[in-house]
């Protein structure tokens, strides 16, 4: 498989920008399509040809690279039009598992190789050390693509056959990042509500931050076993905490629907008589929870 294989790239948002910029420094000849084909200006002047239509731009690449801001764009994109359905297409732009599957599973009703991809770094990391991407999709697939995939930098993992599984990691890793900016951008309006400057309190939000990396070990750790000895701090200390920062936070008339939540979750682990185990605990009582449910 060449390197220089021609690529296609539909979807020119800043991530679409930064992936057709690292296939031009690559040398990929390299034909892009924006719904919006202004933002394709840039890249015309590095060397990039700009298709009038998106199925255009599949027609002149071997490889059809999308990068849009959810499914529904992609099926608009290369499911809709009239006109052939890429030979190969590897997805890069985010949504649900589901969405990834059925994807794929419209992609082997018309003949188009897939891959799905999750890009777990900023734009501005596509083309250097820093990027990691991963991939899901058959193997032998990935393998045939993957030193022209290599152009876009940094990490790149096949994480598994299923066409979702690069999603699914995507996913949860966002649930952990939209919900820690959530406590985050809650942290700082107690804080400031309380007179404390933002520069005084960054230093120790850091510090909280900080302990996360061990969690994160400490958790996999816990689950992988399913023991849930509070070595370090209990989900009863938890209760107690969030009760703290909801009374502060009402005191200060800040919207609490987060933190309630929160403790409502640590209410009904420690009413299921959990209080006594390590927050990991949780992961399980939320997991059963959905199994219940489902
Ligand atoms: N930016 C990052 O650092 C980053 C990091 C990791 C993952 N990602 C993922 O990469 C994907 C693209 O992100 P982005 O930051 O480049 O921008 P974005 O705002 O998420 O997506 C913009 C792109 O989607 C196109 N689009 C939106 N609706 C469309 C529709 N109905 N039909 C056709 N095209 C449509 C836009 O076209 P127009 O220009 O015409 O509006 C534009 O090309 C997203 O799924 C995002 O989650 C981004």
């Amino acid at each position: 498989m060449t390197d220089l294989l021609p690529l296609a790239v539909l979807g020119l948002g800043p991530m679409g920008r930064a992936l057709a910029t690292a296939a031009l420094a690559a040398g990929h000849p390299t034909v892009v399509w924006n719904r919006t084909p202004d933002k394709a200006a840039p890249l015309v002047a590095q060397g990039a040809t700009l298709a009038p239509t998106a199925a255009e731009a599949a027609d002149r690449a071997r490889l059809v690279i999308t990068c849009l801001i959810d499914y529904e764009a992609l099926r608009a994109t290369v499911a809709a039009p009239a006109g052939n359905p890429p030979a190969t297409l590897v997805n890069l732009g985010s949504g649900p598992a589901a969405e990834a599957r059925a994807m794929a599973s419209w992609a082997a009703q018309h003949g188009t190789d897939y891959l799905d991809g999750a890009i777990l770094t900023p734009a501005p990391t596509i083309g250097t050390p820093a990027a990691t991407i991963l991939y899901s999709g058959p193997r032998a697939l990935y393998d045939r693509y993957r030193a022209v995939l290599a152009c876009f930098g940094g990490t790149s993992t096949h994480v598994g056959d299923d066409a979702g599984a690069a999603a699914a990691y995507e996913m949860a890793l966002l649930d952990l990042f939209t919900m820690s900016v959530g406590g985050l951008a809650h942290a700082y309006a107690l804080a400031t509500a309380e007179g404390i400057a933002p520069a005084a309190f960054a230093a120790y939000a850091r510090a909280i931050g900080g302990l996360l990396p061990g969690m994160a070990d400490r958790f996999a750790g816990h689950l992988e076993a399913g023991t849930f000895p509070a070595d370090i701090s209990s989900i009863a200390s938890a209760a107690s905490a969030v009760t703290h920062v909801r009374a502060a936070a009402t005191a200060r008339g800040l919207d609490t629907a987060a933190l309630r939540a929160v403790q409502a979750l640590l209410d009904r682990a420690v009413a299921a008589g959990h209080g006594g185990d390590n927050y990991a605990r949780l992961t399980h009582l939320l997991t059963r929870e959905s199994e219940s449910i489902s």
